[in-house]
């Protein structure tokens, strides 16, 4: 008989729990046994009280028996990997890397989530592609991966349910940015949905969960050990969020972007965080080859034409258009022009972000639907030479007025200096 009252108390007192009441509570409230008030109060004394390794591994094995897991190995008879980002601005790296690895003969199966707040969702941005189904049954996932090699799907209600709970009321009482909360909520999806080689992408900075790199690196340890005491192979890329990633930010705008870098046009951080990601999920899989292998690999098929194919073959078998010309655009498009001349100092990820959520690209609360095609392109980016009326950006809105009130936005969002600022590049660190 599970005591929550004795479980919080005992939190918050800095105690530890028996993995067995800890695990027994969260399937608990899984079954709607435990009052969403009192884990409210429980993950409230983890912010203050931490978890141990030992408790973030049963907190996450029991959100995986708390619903259905797949096992992709068994289904398919090989080793599939994964990608995962903790979120951020303008990042549509799962569409790009999908398709790269998928022409390396990898197969990659990944469940996606939608935009909330100032950061985008995958599967927002695939929508924006006429046709394109997210929502596939298990046979229809296994088939697509064994016959295209690339499958990015909504989560089904049957896996993690007790994260999905758990993360909304997360979300509405202060208690989302709470570490071990946070990797153990990533690292059930990842563990229940099968895939032996992950890697993580972890955002740092302005627009991300985690604005430093030590805290970035908290979590990336936290996750990978998690991982790799569930028996997984894990990486992780600790990545730039102080500014956006690559030009685009909204859902069609960045379907353009992502084929464009899978084709070898892209924007240059988002090319390289792209094949960055590629080369770390090559090297994870059954091809037996180092990172600067799987780099020289995902490198040539973006060269020879092969990722693109693959890309046009994954959209296609998902029901979508794969011809950049069907999505949605805009009507209104605005130029954001420089104030002065300088060298841009920085591009606030997060007041890019919202400006595009404003525009109508993203959601505040769960059921708002979302603007496919708006959105803003931001030409220059942190160090860039600027003269007084460059572009700095474009904003596109569905009407006049809000086209003002994003060209204002993204103009705040931009600090344009005398002094060159120091270089960073996309890859901070890698944790694996
Ligand atoms: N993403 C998740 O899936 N869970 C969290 O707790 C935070 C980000």
């Amino acid at each position: 008989m599970i005591r929550p009252a004795e479980l919080i108390e005992e939190k918050r007192e800095g105690g530890e729990h028996d993995p067995q009441a800890l695990a027994e509570l969260i399937l608990a409230y899984a079954r709607d046994e435990v009052h969403d008030y009192q884990m409210a109060a429980w993950c409230m004394a983890v912010y203050f009280k931490g978890l141990s390794g030992a408790e973030t591994d049963a907190l996450t094995d029991a959100m995986i028996r708390s619903g259905e897991t797949l096992d992709l190995h068994g289904l398919l008879g090989r080793k599939v990997v994964d990608k995962h980002s903790t979120g951020g601005v303008g990042d549509k790296t799962s569409i790009a890397v999908g398709p790269i690895v998928a022409a390396c003969g990898v197969p990659l199966g990944k469940m996606s989530g939608r935009g909330l707040g100032h950061t985008g969702g995958t599967l927002d941005k695939l929508e924006s592609i006429p046709g394109f189904r997210v929502e596939l049954s298990t046979e229809e996932l296994v088939a697509q991966l064994r016959e295209v090699g690339v499958a990015i799907v909504g989560q089904t209600a049957d896996l993690v349910p007790a994260d999905k709970k758990l993360y909304a009321l997360r979300d509405v009482t202060a208690t989302v940015d709470i570490v071990p909360l946070i990797a153990s909520s990533i690292m059930s999806k990842k563990l229940a949905a099968g895939a032996e080689g992950i890697v993580l992408d972890v955002k740092v900075g302005d627009g991300a969960f985690m604005r430093t790199l030590d805290d970035a690196r908290v979590l990336a340890e936290e996750m990978r050990d998690i991982g790799v005491r569930a028996g997984r192979e894990v990486t992780c890329l600790l990545t730039d969020m102080d500014q956006p990633l690559g030009r685009a930010v909204g859902n069609a705008l960045e379907i353009h972007e992502a084929r464009d870098t899978i084709r070898g046009d892209g924007p240059e951080d988002f090319t390289e965080l792209a094949l960055d990601a590629c080369a770390h999920l090559l090297a994870l899989s059954d091809l037996g080859i180092d990172v600067d292998e799987g780099r020289r690999r995902a490198e040539a098929v973006v060269q020879d034409g092969t990722a693109l194919e693959s890309y046009e073959r994954w959209i296609r078998a998902q029901g979508g258009d794969p011809d950049p010309a069907s999505l949605d655009q805009a009507p209104v498009r605005r130029p954001v022009p420089a104030p002065r001349d300088g060298v841009v100092q920085r591009v606030g990820a997060r007041a890019v972000g919202l400006a595009a959520l404003e525009l109508g690209a993203g959601r505040r609360t769960k059921t708002d639907s979302v603007d496919h095609a708006v959105g803003v392109l931001c030409f220059a980016k942190r160090g860039d030479t600027v003269l007084a009326g460059d572009d700095l950006a474009e904003v596109h809105a569905r009407d006049d007025a809000s086209a003002d009130r994003g060209v204002e936005a993204v103009l705040a969002a931009y600090e344009v200096g005398d002094e060159a600022p120091p270089e960073r590049g996309i890859l901070l660190d890698v944790v694996g």
